[in-house]
């Protein structure tokens, strides 16, 4: 028996439409906000994210699942959405398409992580990625559309936590405050702080380890240094957030685990599922287009771990649409009647009415039992005097009501309201 690998998850046909319903509730939001769909493979060259995502964070450094193809090329598997659709805009010169270019993805994604509650190797993502507008209204859109993503999926207590981290130019200047704050420290940090000193002090505040997070808690905070522009662009965002109505706190700590963010950052945060808390998160991009070879446009996102959506909503009993079942079950007894069984439900399902028949040479009792068993709504028995009037019982499972039904009207009966 060989075994699933560590940290993926199958999904079984009775789990199934829960995924279909975050799935479409995604794409309902998506089109609500006039988002269109993008699809990009799921490995591409090796240095798209090491340029785009950062030489520094972890997901570079520790989490990609890389390797040599045959010709030699290094090829990694997506660890996330963003990079890809950055470089698919720039490769398909949607710059010069209206702008902003707006655009969602349902993808998996992989990180070489170690497995826990909502922490996975292989995950999804639903996300949306905007190009081209650097107005603070974009921002407050898309945090509005991830918040009405997790209102449309009956999601409560889920804590927006926002912050700024300024652009290029003050974050030159709060490099340089970090790296006073953290030098009298650094002997007793971690090696990769140590690393992230020199190349990325900014990186240092994400660090895991226990003493460096103790340290890191005193450090200076980004919005004590941002420029004006950023500053200002903020407290737009703030502003507007408050007009749509959204709650939000300010957590200055909040620096994400990819390079490319600038300005604003949000996660959407919940505390019932234990460490793996963030349950949705993005911020500004305003530099990676450029950085990948692309025009000099902002850009802004968010992300969303399919997997981590469905815990919470199974721990927090969060309603999940009732799974879809045959609306009949047509049982035929022998040749000619499972033939005539067969061929009403095949008219049925060729008109959009979910069908089902015997693939087992059940009796009729254990297809009346099987029936019950997958939930169909109406059961039919196809015998010797049905066959030659026409003409079938047709069984309310609900309640045990029955109608006789000519089979030719099937269809008609049952497309009514019952
Ligand atoms: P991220 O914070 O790395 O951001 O991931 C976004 C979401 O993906 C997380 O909040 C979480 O729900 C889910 N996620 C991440 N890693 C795992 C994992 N190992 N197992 C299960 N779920 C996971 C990004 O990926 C950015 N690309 C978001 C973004 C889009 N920023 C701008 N645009």
């Amino acid at each position: 028996m060989i075994n699933i690998p560590k940290g993926t998850k199958d999904v079984l046909p009775s789990q199934s439409y829960k995924w279909q319903f975050v799935e479409d509730v995604a794409r309902e939001t998506a089109k609500t906000f006039n988002y269109k769909e993008v699809r990009t493979p799921v490995f591409e060259y090796t240095e798209l994210f090491q340029r785009g995502v950062g030489e520094t964070t972890d997901v570079v450094n520790k989490e990609m699942y890389t390797f040599e193809d045959k010709g030699g090329r290094s090829i990694t598997l997506k660890p996330e959405g963003t990079a890809g659709v950055a470089r698919l805009f720039i490769e398909n010169g949607l710059a010069s398409s209206p702008l902003p270019v707006k655009t969602f993805y349902i993808t998996p994604a992989f990180r070489y992580e170690r497995p826990q509650a909502g922490r996975l190797r292989e995950f999804h993502q639903f996300g949306l990625e905007v190009f081209g507008s650097p107005s603070p209204e974009t921002d407050a859109e898309v945090i509005f559309a991830a918040s009405s993503f997790l209102d449309k999926l009956g999601l409560k207590d889920i804590e927006l936590q926002i912050n700024s981290i300024g652009c290029p130019i003050c974050r030159n200047e709060y490099n340089k405050a970090l790296k006073k704050y953290f030098e009298p420290h650094l002997e007793s940090m971690c090696q990769t702080c140590k690393t992230r000193y020199e190349k990325n002090p900014l990186r240092m505040l994400d660090c895991k380890e226990e003493n460096c997070k103790a340290i890191n808690a005193n450090a200076p905070k980004i919005l004590d240094y941002l420029c004006e522009d950023c500053k200002s662009h903020f407290e737009e965002v703030k502003a507007l957030l408050n007009v749509l109505g959204l709650k939000y706190t300010v957590n200055p700590r909040i620096v994400r685990g990819l390079d490319y963010y600038t300005k604003t950052v949000f996660e959407f945060l919940t505390g019932k599922i234990g460490a793996q808390s963030a349950v949705c998160a993005g911020g500004r991009y305003d530099n990676l287009l450029s950085q990948l070879g692309g025009n000099s446009l902002p850009a802004i996102g968010f992300a969303a771990g399919i997997e981590r959506l469905l815990l919470l909503m199974e721990t927090t009993g969060a309603p999940f649409p009732a799974e879809q079942k045959p609306r009949i079950y047509i049982a035929g007894m022998d040749g000619k009647t499972r033939s005539l069984a067969f061929e009403t439900a095949a008219y049925l399902r060729t008109n959009g009415v979910s069908a089902e028949v015997d693939h087992m040479q059940r009796s009729i009792k254990a297809q009346f039992k099987y029936a019950d068993k997958i939930g169909a709504e109406f059961v039919a028995v196809i015998g010797e005097e049905e066959f030659n009037a026409g003409v079938v019982n047709v069984k309310k499972m609900a309640d045990g009501s029955t109608s006789a039904v000519k089979i030719k009207e099937l269809y008609t009966y049952l497309t009514k309201e019952i």
